[in-house]
């Protein structure tokens, strides 16, 4: 059955290995089953973390260039950016007004912020509305997202119930996540999650040798090059499994196991693996960077096909909620 999909990403910082396994392949898979896709830049999203008006911008575009780069086709999915749809933030002051503020207390994300010294502002704790929002505006079926995403779906799921309940109607669609287990999370530098906000990030848009340097920073133990290693508690493994076709794989664990292979042999296979991988991607990438009205081009018509969609459910939500219009 061909479903709506929809995902977004903050334009908060470079692009990592971490969002290219947990959510941006999956985007493209998804596309290329042939589904309706809606992917965009959620870039209010990233205002909860701070104005900063030259980043934000370039971000924007950053993000935007690489799902082009990486295999997201305009013809079939549409890409976008969110605020170019106010429907959104129309529709989450509807989400805010049946959403308990017990519920958004309970989200892990805004505790962890908060607990990682991040200024509590409003929009901070308001956050996973605006997310339901942009998942409910486009009656969207799945959202593929990594592994830390899935309570902001819950969150969503709960806030569908309860504005369908409160309206009396199935205006709002429940939305179910789409997480891929086995690459939920991906190890940054340092064995943490790999995350911007932790600095452990491998880019995904960096040249062959910086890519090599940063791999060369993958913390491992100090067993030494000749004794056997145990190929489950490396983070180098880790990553390498993600690239190498299984057979490469099997071997290299076979290799940690016997001993005589060295992080260092690993880290070098990996930073191949990773710059074969990308670089058609990043070639496309630079290209798209070199020309931003190709990109704004596309990012144009998309917010115009994905306005129609969500004026379309504003209609529904505004008359189910007798909030009468004189335009
Ligand atoms: P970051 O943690 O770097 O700020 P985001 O929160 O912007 O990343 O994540 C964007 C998407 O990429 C989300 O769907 C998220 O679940 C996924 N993602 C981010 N980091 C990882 C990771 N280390 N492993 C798996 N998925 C990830
Ligand atoms: N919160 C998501 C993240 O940090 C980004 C996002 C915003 C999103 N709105 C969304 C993801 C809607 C999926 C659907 O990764």
């Amino acid at each position: 059955m061909k479903r709506r999909i929809l995902s977004g990403i903050q334009p908060s910082g470079r692009l990592h290995l971490g969002n290219w396994f947990g959510a941006i392949r999956q985007h493209v898979a998804l596309q290329e089953e042939g589904h309706q896709c809606f992917y965009f830049v959620a870039n209010y999203h990233a205002l909860t973390s701070g104005v900063d008006r030259d980043r934000l911008a370039d971000s924007t575009l950053h993000v935007a260039a690489a799902y082009l780069a990486l295999g997201i086709d305009p013809a079939r999915s549409v890409l976008f950016v969110q605020s170019d749809v106010p429907q959104v933030t129309e529709l989450a002051w509807f989400l805010n007004c049946v959403c308990p503020m017990g519920l958004l207390e309970r989200a892990t994300s805004f505790k962890d912020k908060v607990a990682r010294g991040m200024g509590a502002n409003v929009g901070l704790f308001d956050y996973p509305v605006l997310q339901a929002a942009d998942i409910t505006a486009y009656d969207a079926h799945l959202v593929p997202v990594g592994a830390d995403q899935k309570q902001h779906i819950e969150i969503t799921r709960d806030l569908v119930g309860k504005f369908n309940q409160a309206v009396g109607a199935e205006v709002l669609v429940s939305p179910e996540p789409y997480i891929v287990e086995n690459v939920a999370v991906v190890p940054g530098i340092d064995g943490q999650k790999m995350s911007k906000s932790y600095g452990n990030t491998i880019e995904i848009f960096e040249t062959p040798k910086a890519t090599a340097r940063r791999v060369v920073q993958i913390v491992t133990d100090s067993t030494p090059l000749e004794a056997p290693k145990d190929p489950a508690r490396c983070n180098v493994f880790a990553l390498l499994k993600l690239f190498a076709p299984p057979e490469e794989v099997a071997e290299i664990a076979e290799a940690y196991r016997r001993g005589g292979y060295g992080y260092g042999h690993a880290k070098k296979r990996l930073g191949e693996w990773i710059n074969t991988a990308f670089a058609p991607a990043r070639e496309r990438y630079e290209e798209l960077r070199a020309h931003p009205d190709r990109v704004r081009d596309v990012l144009r018509e998309g917010g115009r096909r994905a306005r129609e969609v969500a004026e379309a459910t504003l209609v529904r939500v505004r008359d189910a909620a007798g909030i009468l219009r004189h335009d």
